[in-house]
């Protein structure tokens, strides 16, 4: 009877409660939705040695030099896609830049991409063009084909005259570009001798390996990209793979081993070709023949 008593007065002293309460709260969520929104809209921060801006999606989309730009054949959607973009040399506009520096393209999954600085910003006119394009996340781009979720909130497209660009420089999800030495200057172990003639593969291998795989992979603790083994040690995959297997994973890594959380990516002959993988196998064995392992991990 006590019990009941007291939760009567309780509920006396907040009558007419509910209504005030509701009446705050409706003021207070059409305030916060719209700081919310605009807290919400997704940036990208884009760092040069000396400084560095972040630019919201909002703000991007209502900018003047956004346009509508028709993708013919877009290789992560794999169709034609229009999109909402920005051309990248207007965001790199005031990031000063050396002749052989990269940007590291930060994506929201952690996946990493090293792009030369001279593709994204070229000092002169060229038939290639890089574009920044910006999902309104009112209107959400669709899912990329097999994957969860969308290339946004912003996503490196390109237009080219001449030869298509790499699937790999197509990065998306970007939430940060930041300038850095190029991948050769910064971990000058992956290089090979200059005595090395230019017509030998290993050169191109060591370019094929830096833009293909060091997105997931380092290489003897040398790398940024953790998705993946280190490619070096303890072990070089050369070491436990028969080549003809070496190969065969690459293009489909299932017909080698399959399970259900396998991320490493099939590459057909369009993102590497018969020559670019031989040149990958001929800088890995050159690579494992010259190189110590390191004793401990990276
Ligand atoms: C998008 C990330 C990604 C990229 C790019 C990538 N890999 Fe991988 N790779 C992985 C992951 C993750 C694994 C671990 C196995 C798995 O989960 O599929 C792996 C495993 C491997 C293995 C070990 C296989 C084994 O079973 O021991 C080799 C060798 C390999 N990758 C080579 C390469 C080469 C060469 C390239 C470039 C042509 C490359 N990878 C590009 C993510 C990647």
């Amino acid at each position: 009877m006590r019990r009941v008593g007291r939760e009567n007065a309780v509920a006396r002293r907040y009558e007419g409660w509910p209504v005030k309460f509701l009446a705050v709260i409706l003021v207070f969520s059409s305030w916060a939705s719209a700081a919310f929104s605009q807290g919400q809209s997704a940036s990208l921060t884009i760092s040069g040695r000396h400084s560095s801006i972040t630019y919201f999606a909002h703000e991007l989309l209502a900018d003047p030099s956004v346009r509508e730009l028709s993708i013919p054949d877009d290789p992560v959607h794999r169709g034609p896609r229009v999109y909402r973009a920005v051309p990248m040399t207007h965001l790199l506009k005031d990031i000063t830049l050396e002749l052989d520096d990269y940007f590291q393209v930060r994506a929201t999954d952690n996946f990493s991409a090293s792009i030369p600085a001279a593709l994204l910003k070229p000092a002169t006119g060229t038939d290639t063009e890089a574009f920044l394009a910006i999902e309104n996340s009112a209107v959400p781009w669709p899912a990329i084909p097999g994957k969860q979720g969308s290339a946004g909130p912003f996503f490196i497209v390109w237009q080219s005259a001449m030869a298509p660009v790499g699937r790999t420089y197509w990065v998306y999800r970007v939430a940060a570009l930041t300038v850095t030495d190029s991948p050769h200057k910064r971990w000058p172990n992956l290089g090979v001798p200059d005595a090395l003639p230019a017509s030998d593969p290993v050169w191109r291998g060591r370019e094929r390996f830096v833009a293909l795989c060091m997105a997931c992979h380092r290489f003897n603790g040398d790398g940024e990209g953790d998705a993946g083994p280190d490619l070096a040690t303890p072990m070089s995959p050369l070491e436990y793979f028969q080549p003809a297997a070496f190969r065969q994973f690459l293009r489909n890594p299932s017909a080698v081993r399959s399970w259900p959380g396998q991320k490493m990516p099939a590459f057909d002959e369009a993102a590497l070709s018969n020559a670019d993988m031989d040149a990958i196998i001929a800088w890995l064995t050159y690579k494992r023949q010259s190189m110590p392992p390191r004793k401990e991990g990276p």
